[in-house]
């Protein structure tokens, strides 16, 4: 019994190395578990009587390593077991005040209740003394073990921090949050970039297999079988001529209907073909699919979510969204993740006010909730960082029309790659010239011509523009997309129409304005792209655990 005690309590009551770290001298004398993965060790005194080792240990839980002094004599085994960068340690520990430890506490082991050891040769991560030395792009090849990283750590809680106060915000201002699906069957953004969903190439493979196991039978077979019907036939006959008995007949009809059931099935099998079943006019045969229609995995959720929106007023959702787009960029994923939000009864100055605010509003809780991150972007990434975060939580954001915009732009030509007239769709670039170079903090643009932007964006009076915004910020520039809808029927009807696309299969979305329409708004806000904006890091695969790219999805 006093066994099992000694197992279970000291692993389930294990304190997180943050609230030791915040707690600092007021911890003191008191008897802790801590686990967690070593970042530096050292052996001192080694092949002395009395050797000890220091081990710099981070749980996740913060940015700061907490220092663990061992006693060769507490492990009775060599201390180099445990000094290896990455091995892992559960200990029993009394905290003590050190005034020479970072946070003026460490933490003396008085017993080593698991190891997991490394071998230090073969460990891709090196030792660094802060981690500001390592290069993104090289731990990149090491997605699976990099969160153990400062920076990719501290990449984790800003995204975790981001995520909530998301909901907090959203709560906030009375919206609710629902969930809009991730298998869809209508293209958003109506750009043809969605990734499909089908079952048919496993049902190909399971299929070939089968066949493979068990061929299709021959015309030869069915004939075969043909004729053992008709003999079986022939022998119900005879035994009815013959006035056999009951039992006698009924057998051999039997026999009889399983010959013919056979045979139908033997012609059914002999139909099957291996590959993607195809129509007589060569088009794939989705009916044969899962979803029986070519389904795809979202762009958007902002069809769905304006359904909810024309019924429950104020909605987000958070969720992962694909784009099948082969961009190779620093600000583009084939998975990211988007906050959308949808309001009934707005227009686009509601928009674009919503937006800013909640903004402003991640902004200043990544200050007051991410400060040691924050640092540490600022020493390792981006000297600018903080004070970035700083001026965008307190300055009103720019709001340009996107003719304004083309008119600087144009005063600026020349500094392009891409040439800027009325019409075009801005390049990163421009937009990053417009919020960094020009205006020196967010802009939002607003008024884009209906030319290069979504279907359902609501169409000016002057027929040219539609009531689209942008915000664009430093670092970044798109960090935000939105719009007001059009709400009226026969304007969507006919933008659709000119999309291209087929009005039948967005019937249930008109039918929001066919019944109870309403004047509607809403924006998406890319998470990596913001937590790039917010770290300062160049490349968006540094911002998600698993980046999904062109040529990317293992791991
Ligand atoms: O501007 P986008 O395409 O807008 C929409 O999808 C709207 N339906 C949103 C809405 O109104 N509900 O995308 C919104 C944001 C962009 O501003 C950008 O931050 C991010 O999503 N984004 C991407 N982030 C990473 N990788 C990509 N490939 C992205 N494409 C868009
Ligand atoms: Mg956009």
């Amino acid at each position: 019994m006093a066994e099992e005690t000694e197992m279970l309590d000291p692993r389930s009551s294990r304190t997180r190395i943050r609230s030791i770290l915040d707690a600092g001298d007021a911890m003191a004398g008191r008897r802790v578990v801590v686990g967690g993965w070593v970042r530096a060790g050292r052996e001192q005194g080694h092949g002395a009587p009395d050797p000890f080792a220091f081990l710099d240990v981070n749980d996740g839980s913060c940015q700061g390593n907490l220092q663990l002094f061992v006693k060769g004599e507490v492990v009775g085994y060599p201390l180099a077991r445990l000094t290896a960068t990455g091995t892992s340690v559960l200990v029993e520990a009394v905290v003590r005040r050190d005034e020479r430890a970072k946070h003026g506490v460490e933490l003396a082991v008085t017993r080593v209740l698991e190891v997991g050891e490394v071998d230090a040769a073969a460990y891709p991560l090196p030792k660094t003394k802060t981690g500001c030395s390592l290069d993104p792009a090289y731990i990149r090849d090491f997605v699976h073990l990099r969160p153990r990283t400062y920076l990719i750590s501290a990449v984790t809680r800003i995204r975790s921090e981001l995520s909530f106060a998301t909901d907090k915000y959203f709560r906030e201002n009375d919206f609710l949050r629902v969930h809009t699906p991730i298998v869809t069957t209508s293209d958003c953004e109506g750009a043809g970039q969605m990734f499909q969903v089908t079952t048919l190439f496993s049902q190909a493979k399971k299929l070939e297999a089968e066949l493979k196991e068990n061929p299709a039978p021959s015309q030869a077979d069915i004939d075969a079988a043909k004729l053992s019907v008709k003999a079986k036939g022939d022998i119900v006959a005879q035994l009815k001529s013959a006035q056999a008995t009951k039992e006698e007949i009924s057998a051999a009809v039997s026999d009889l209907k399983k010959a013919k059931e056979d045979v139908l099935t033997m012609e059914e099998r002999s139909k099957l073909k291996p590959g993607i079943p195809y129509r007589e006019d060569g088009s794939v045969a989705f009916e044969k699919d899962f979803f029986k229609c070519p389904s795809y995995l979202t762009v958007s959720g902002q069809l769905h979510l304006e359904t909810l929106a024309c019924s429950l007023g104020n909605v987000y959702t958070f969720g992962p969204t694909f784009r099948a787009e082969n961009s190779h960029t620093s600000r583009h994923l084939a998975e990211f993740w988007m906050v959308e939000a949808e309001f009934a009864f707005a227009n686009l100055q509601d928009d674009m006010d919503c937006a800013e605010s909640y903004v402003k509003y991640l902004c200043q809780w990544l200050l007051d909730h991410c400060q040691e991150e924050m640092e540490f972007m600022v020493k390792s990434q981006d000297k600018e960082a903080i004070k970035r975060l700083k001026m965008v939580s307190s300055t009103p954001f720019e709001r340009i029309s996107y003719t304004k915009a083309v008119d600087i732009l144009k005063d600026a030509d020349g500094k392009f790659e891409n040439k800027v007239e009325w019409g075009i769709d801005l390049a990163s670039e421009h937009e990053r010239y417009l919020t960094e170079v020009v205006f020196k903090k967010p802009v939002i643009v607003f008024n884009y011509p209906k030319g290069i932007k979504a279907f359902y964006m609501r169409l000016n009076d002057d027929q040219k523009r539609v009531a689209a915004m942008d915000v664009l910020v430093p670092k970044v520039g798109e960090l935000i997309g939105g719009s007001q809808r059009e709400e009226r029927l026969d304007v969507l009807e006919q933008r659709m129409l000119d999309a291209g696309l087929p009005l039948e299969q967005y019937d249930k979305y008109l039918d929001i304005r066919r019944y109870g329409t309403v004047r509607h708004s809403g924006f998406g806000l890319g998470l990596e792209r913001m937590i790039l904006f917010a770290t300062g890091l160049e490349n968006i695969r540094d911002v998600i655990a698993f980046p999904r790219y062109p040529g990317r999805a293992d791991v």
